[in-house]
């Protein structure tokens, strides 16, 4: 007998509809937490709408018949251009949220990176054994922190390193503010209110709610409270951070070094003759600093500086195949999704994410065919009509 369809999956026929779904199961404070931006919101909104001001050119004559979606990073084959980006606390939204993404991207066949702020240890991801598998750190004011991670992630035998450089201070995110969210999660009246509300979300998490912590940041012997946690971690990021640190983390990691939060041209330069071996252009979803670029504006310039030397991948406000077209058909590697993920864990653990992932892999495929390209080598910038970046090459 075949299994009946659930609910969710019926309706999860896209990522948009996969937020409405996540928004329908999540309280409010936690729903908020993931999709919100700083402040305004500006660069947030631009992330996504960026891509309506690109447009494709198909030519379908050139005939399509199979599509090959794979690409080949740091000599490993993913077989889309779509990878699980970086996103704390995502224990928060499933019961061990980040090894059932985890779980999901392996299977999918693409890569997920682990975010510093996860709530299982990076040993304990790594004990899955999926791969590629990424280890996403900062610079700490303790330096000595940042190498006792780079050493974890090591020895954990994880296959990129990925340091974000715009987090070193916390974005102002307002809806945080308003709903009284904090990292740590802690509610006041009306967030217990919106908890009661979402009665599944809170049957699933009765056990896992009390464990929620920075499973990183734990050492033998010292308290497993999310708040002193929390606290130790907003004070240990560095806004003092310098190439100076790129160059030492470089010397300590010997494989693929990635900078995640590049905007600027300058930097991207920078980084490439700092021996970094690929960037994620970034704003970190528009939760850092309002006003920021969107990622997808940002990219041009930057593939410029770069010029070939390394990969350049992108993330923010990717919602649909024909958005990773537009961002390859533009230079990058690959995408990188926060949100998305997050919903799919958040309605359907790993089922959910692999839910997520077989959209973009859908889409990309049928954006493609439509675009009568065969392979993502094909795609490059003869396939855009761009109204602000120009004539196609
Ligand atoms: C809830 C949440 C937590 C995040 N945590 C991290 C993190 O710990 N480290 C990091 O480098 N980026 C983090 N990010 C940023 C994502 O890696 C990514 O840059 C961003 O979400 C991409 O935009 P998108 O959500 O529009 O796909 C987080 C994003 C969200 C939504």
């Amino acid at each position: 007998m075949t299994e009946p369809v659930p609910h969710w999956r019926r309706h999860a026929f896209n990522v948009a509809a996969m937020r409405d779904l996540a928004r329908a199961k999540l309280p409010r404070p936690i729903f908020d937490f993931a999709d919100g931006g700083a402040e305004d919101e500006r660069t947030l909104r631009r992330n996504e709408s960026a891509f309506a001001d690109v447009d494709l050119l198909p030519r379908p004559l050139n005939g399509a018949a199979t599509r090959d979606l794979s690409i080949e990073l740091f000599g490993r084959k993913l077989r889309l251009p779509v990878i699980v980006g970086p996103t704390g606390l995502g224990g928060l939204f499933w019961p061990d949220g980040e090894r059932c993404a985890a779980r999901a991207a392996a299977a999918a066949g693409t890569a997920y990176c682990l975010s510093h702020g996860s709530v299982c240890t990076l040993e304990q991801l790594a004990e899955t054994g999926i791969s590629p598998r990424w280890m996403q750190v900062f610079i700490y004011r303790d330096r000595g922190f940042t190498t006792e991670l780079t050493e974890r992630a090591a020895k954990a035998n994880y296959d990129a390193l990925v340091l974000t450089t715009d987090n070193q201070m916390l974005g102002n995110r307002e809806r945080d503010l308003r709903n009284g969210f904090t990292i740590p999660p802690r509610f006041g009246l009306n967030g217990l209110a919106a908890m009661a509300l979402k009665a599944d979300w809170l049957w699933r998490m009765r056990n896992d709610l009390k464990r929620i912590t920075f499973g990183n940041y734990l050492r033998p012997g010292e308290s497993t409270d999310i708040k002193s946690l929390a606290g130790r971690m907003a004070a240990l990021l560095d806004p003092s951070m310098s190439w100076t640190d790129v160059a030492d983390l470089r010397k300590l990691w010997t494989k693929p070094l990635i900078l995640k939060g590049i905007l600027h041209p300058d930097e991207a330069k920078m980084a490439v003759e700092h021996g970094v071996d690929a960037l994620i252009v970034s704003n970190h979803g528009g939760r850092q600093l309002d006003g920021a670029a969107s990622s997808l504006d940002a990219l041009p310039a930057i593939l410029d500086a770069v010029g070939g030397r390394v990969p350049v991948l992108i993330d923010g406000g990717i919602r649909r195949g024909a958005d990773v077209v537009k961002a390859l058909a533009l230079g990058a590697k690959a995408c990188l999704i926060g949100r998305p993920q997050l919903w799919g864990v958040a309605v359907a653990g790993e089922a959910g994410v692999a839910r997520v992932i077989e959209i973009y892999r859908q889409e990309i495929d049928r954006a493609m065919g439509l675009c009568g390209v065969t392979s993502l080598d094909q795609i490059d910038k003869s396939l855009l009509l761009t109204k602000r970046i120009g004539p196609s090459a």
